[in-house]
C-alpha cells in the first residue's frame, strides 16, 4: 500500500518542533521575499483550493505563496465543480489527489475534510473548518515570534466565541507552551472534546477582565462566524460585555500585543481605538498568513522546515 502522506488538519498533527521549524522557516521566507530573492522549489507543483465558504487572506495567500514558490494553484469552488453537485467526496479526494500535488480545503463540517484527507494521496491542508482554524495559528504564532520572541510561559487571553479559532488557540497552548485564558459568554464555550486534553494549558475565566490581567497577547474573532449570519443579531446581544476595548486592554501587560484573524468588525468584537492602536499587529498577521503557509507547503512537500 503507498505511503499516508502527512496532512495539516489540525495543529496536533505536528509535533512541537515540526511547528516551531515552519514558523522559524516562514520568517526566512519573509526576509527572502522582502529581498526579492527568488526562491522556486516547488516548480511543477500544483496546489488544488476547495472554497465552500468566502475567503480574502486564505485564498491569496495560498495563491500567490504556491506561484511565488514556483507551482501554481487552481481555485475549485463548489458553485462549478461536481463537488457542489453531489460526487462523493470519497470520489473527489481519489480522483483530485492523482492530478494534483497538495490540495487546501476550505469547509464547514470538519468530519467532510478528514474524510477527503483519508481518500487523498497526497497532503491536505485545513483551510478552516467550522471546528479548527490551524493555518491561522501558524501566523500568529510566528507574528508574535517576530514582535516578542517566544511565546512559551507567556499568558494569552482570548476573549469572545468558543469557536474555531479559538479551539485552533487552545491547541497551540498544549503545543507551544502558554496559558490560555478563555472568557467567552455561558453557551458559547469551546468543545470540552479539544478543551479537556488540553488540562492546565488552557481554561474558561469567564469575566473578560479578569480574564485578561497579566495578557501578553489578547486575541478575538467575530462574534458570528461563517454560517452562523442569521445568529448575528442575537449574539450581538450576548457578547456585548465581550469586548475588546481600551478597559480591557488595560488590564493586560504594558507590551501586550492584540490579534484578530481577521476581518474584524470594528464597535462589536473590538473598538476602533484597539485595532489601530499601537498594540495591534493584525497587518503583519495577515501578511505572515502568506509566509508561514509557504513553509507549510515546503514542509509537506520536500519535507524541509
Ligand atoms: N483570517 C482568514 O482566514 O481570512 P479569510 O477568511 O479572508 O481567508
Ligand atoms: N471564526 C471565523 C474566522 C474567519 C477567518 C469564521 O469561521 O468565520
Amino acid at each position: 500500500m503507498a505511503k499516508q502522506p502527512r496532512h495539516f488538519l489540525s495543529l496536533l498533527d505536528l509535533n512541537k518542533d515540526e511547528l516551531q521549524g515552519i514558523i522559524r522557516r516562514a520568517s526566512e521566507l519573509k526576509r527572502m521575499q522582502h529581498r526579492g530573492d527568488i526562491h522556486t522549489p516547488l516548480k511543477g507543483k500544483n496546489l488544488g483550493m476547495v472554497f465552500e465558504k468566502s475567503s480574502t487572506r486564505t485564498r491569496v495567500s495560498f495563491e500567490v505563496g504556491m506561484s511565488q514558490l514556483g507551482g501554481h494553484a487552481l481555485f475549485l469552488s463548489p458553485r462549478d465543480t461536481q463537488l457542489g453537485r453531489g460526487e462523493p467526496i470519497e470520489d473527489s479526494a481519489q480522483v483530485l489527489s492523482r492530478m494534483l500535488d497538495i490540495i487546501m480545503i476550505r469547509t464547514f463540517e470538519h468530519d467532510k475534510l478528514e474524510l477527503f484527507a483519508a481518500h487523498s494521496q497526497v497532503p491536505v491542508i485545513n483551510a478552516l473548518t467550522d471546528l479548527l482554524h490551524p493555518c491561522q495559528l501558524l501566523a500568529d504564532m510566528q507574528t508574535y515570534f517576530e514582535h516578542r520572541g517566544n511565546i512559551e510561559g507567556k499568558t494569552v487571553t482570548w476573549i469572545g466565541d468558543g469557536n474555531n479559532m479559538c479551539h485552533s488557540y487552545i491547541n497551540a497552548a498544549r503545543r507551544f507552551g502558554f496559558r490560555l485564558n478563555i472568557a467567552c459568554p455561558e453557551g458559547y464555550d469551546p468543545n470540552p472534546d479539544i478543551l479537556a486534553p488540553a488540562g492546565e494549558s488552557a481554561g474558561i475565566v469567564r469575566d473578560p477582565l479578569t480574564a485578561a490581567v497579566n495578557a501578553d497577547l489578547v486575541v478575538t474573532d467575530v462574534w458570528a462566524s461563517m454560517g452562523q449570519e442569521e445568529e448575528q443579531l442575537a449574539r450581538s446581544k450576548t457578547f456585548a460585555g465581550y469586548q475588546v476595548n481600551d478597559e480591557l486592554m488595560a488590564q493586560a501587560n504594558d507590551d501586550a500585543l492584540f490579534f484578530h484573524c481577521l476581518p474584524a468588525h470594528r464597535g462589536e468584537e473590538v473598538t476602533a481605538s484597539v485595532m489601530d492602536s499601537q498594540d495591534s499587529v493584525v497587518w503583519d498577521e495577515a501578511e505572515n498568513r502568506l509566509h508561514s503557509q509557504k513553509a507549510l507547503m515546503e514542509f509537506l512537500l520536500l519535507g524541509r522546515v
